[in-house]
């Protein structure tokens, strides 16, 4: 068994488990990003594969993709030309004062901040790349779904699918760390071309609703949406044209804040 990221270090495997075809991801928070009228230079933060940062530049906008996995930086480049991709942490980054005018951040990337001092981090270096009056689009986990519900929780589950011609199984446990406030994933992934297992562990923080409207009220965001759906990842999906609900209470949040236009 070894440990490794399987997901991040190959992303043609992250684009085969978890397809998107129809760029809806990409999609959804450029309607965001419309509909609240951002400016055209936008910081997605935590860009994966790039297959988003990409969608945003096809629809005119001046994208600027960063993550921490070099593996990931590499295949956007390759693969999804025309946005610049760098290298750069959540926890802390500084890609230019004022510099953007709106930071999308999704898929629950922003809860790979799991300390406070991470979360303070990625706000501050938020605020600093943004203009006065930038938008921050983010789409995540929601913690609170996990207040009294254990549906998601203790029993593996367990999914198949085939890539390359070869036959891949991940068998995936999620356990609640109350102390640290953490959703922990353990994920074994085991495929019929002899490979040896690979035990992937990984953690989200569990931000709840009302926590993250007071961590970006006080740091000068104003909140404009917090709600659990529709979005690009709930069921039903979201679609052009449906608006967002007033509930937060489902598995996945969704905010839009503003930075005041004063700093
Ligand atoms: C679940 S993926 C989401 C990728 C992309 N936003 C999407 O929606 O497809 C999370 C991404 O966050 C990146 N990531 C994890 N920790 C990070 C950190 N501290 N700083 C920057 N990126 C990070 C990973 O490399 C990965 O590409």
């Amino acid at each position: 068994m070894t440990n490794a990221n399987l997901l991040t270090d190959n992303p043609e495997l992250y684009e085969a488990r978890f397809p998107d075809p129809g760029r809806l991801a990409g999609r959804w928070a450029e309607d965001c990003l419309r509909r609240h009228g951002a400016g055209p230079r936008v910081l997605d933060m935590g860009c994966g594969t790039g297959r988003d940062a990409a969608h945003l530049h096809h629809v005119g906008r001046t994208v600027t993709g960063a993550d921490l996995s070099e593996a990931m930086l590499a295949h956007a480049r390759a693969r999804y030309p025309g946005p610049a991709y760098v290298r750069a942490d959540l926890h802390g980054f500084d890609l230019g004062r004022a510099a953007f005018d709106a930071v999308v951040c999704l898929d629950s990337s922003p809860l790979y901040c799991h300390t406070n001092d991470q979360l303070d981090g990625f706000l501050s270096s938020c605020r600093r790349a943004m203009a006065p009056g930038g938008l921050l689009v983010a789409e995540m986990r929601n913690g609170a779904y996990f207040l009294g519900r254990t549906d998601l929780l203790g029993t593996p589950a367990v999914n198949a699918f085939t890539w390359q011609g070869t036959a891949y199984r991940s068998t995936t446990t999620l356990t609640v760390d109350r102390t640290a406030q953490l959703l922990r994933r353990t994920r074994v992934w085991t495929s019929d071309d002899g490979a040896p297992p690979v035990e992937q562990r990984s953690a989200w923080r569990l931000l709840f609703p009302q926590e993250l409207r007071h961590l970006l009220t006080a740091r000068g965001f104003e909140v404009l949406e917090l709600h659990d759906g529709p979005g690009p990842r709930t069921e039903p999906p979201w679609r052009e044209g449906r608006l967002p609900g007033r509930t937060a209470d489902a598995d996945r949040l969704h905010v839009v804040a503003r930075l005041a236009s004063t700093p």
